[in-house]
């Protein structure tokens, strides 16, 4: 596998989560939380950014499939695995690796609005930008990235990846010399 080049960090992607936690845990005293990762991508941002929020926090999962045809979004989201528990009155924290179309999203914070949670925030780890997307506010951002397909940290390219320790930009193109590319594992050494 190859990438074209690291676009945050392992270190960067770790200072930024401790940022965006200790927010989490200054908005978030004396109450009850429960964060709620997206899954598949959001199972690594959830499992840091959660150690880096200083409450007993709870965590659940959801994971849902949208339907992307050619280049956009259809926005049509299909629930794969619901909640485990009910979020009425509870403090809800969703997390998210990335935002792209925000299709997902938009499906989703409608969906639980519903159950009728006491507060419903947003957590996302990138925002892709120069995308047309819905509009809704993110409470805790972590970096704005521009609109190319990422890689890493939860994010994959056909189910692989996921495992990265960084963001990477995939290499693509298939005229790149040999001598310009790099295996992305090494690339974490
Ligand atoms: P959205 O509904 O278009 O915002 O799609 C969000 C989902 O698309 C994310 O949760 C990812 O699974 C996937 N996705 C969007 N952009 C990328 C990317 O650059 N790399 C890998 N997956 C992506
Ligand atoms: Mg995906």
């Amino acid at each position: 596998m190859k990438v074209a080049r690291i676009l945050i960090s392992a270190e960067e992607i770790q200072a930024k989560l401790a940022e965006m936690g200790e927010a989490i845990t200054r908005d978030y005293q004396g109450t009850d939380l429960l964060m709620i990762g997206i899954l598949k991508g959001a199972f690594v941002v959830l499992a840091d950014l959660a150690r880096h929020v200083r409450l007993p926090v709870e965590t659940d999962f959801m994971a849902v499939s949208s339907y992307h045809g050619g280049t956009h979004s259809s926005g049509l989201v299909r629930i794969l695995k619901d909640l485990d528990q009910e979020i009425e009155g509870r403090n809800v924290l969703i997390v998210e690796d990335i935002i792209d179309t925000g299709h997902t999203l938009k499906y989703l914070l409608r969906t639980l609005a519903v159950r009728k949670p006491a507060t419903l925030s947003l957590a996302s780890l990138l925002i892709k930008d120069d995308v047309e997307r819905p509009h809704f506010d993110i409470q805790y951002e972590g970096f704005h990235i521009p609109n190319e397909f990422v890689i890493g940290y939860g994010l994959d390219y056909d189910e692989k990846y996921r495992n990265l320790p960084y963001i990477g930009v995939m290499d693509t193109d298939s005229t790149t010399s040999p001598t310009d590319v790099q295996d992305g594992f090494k690339l974490a050494d």
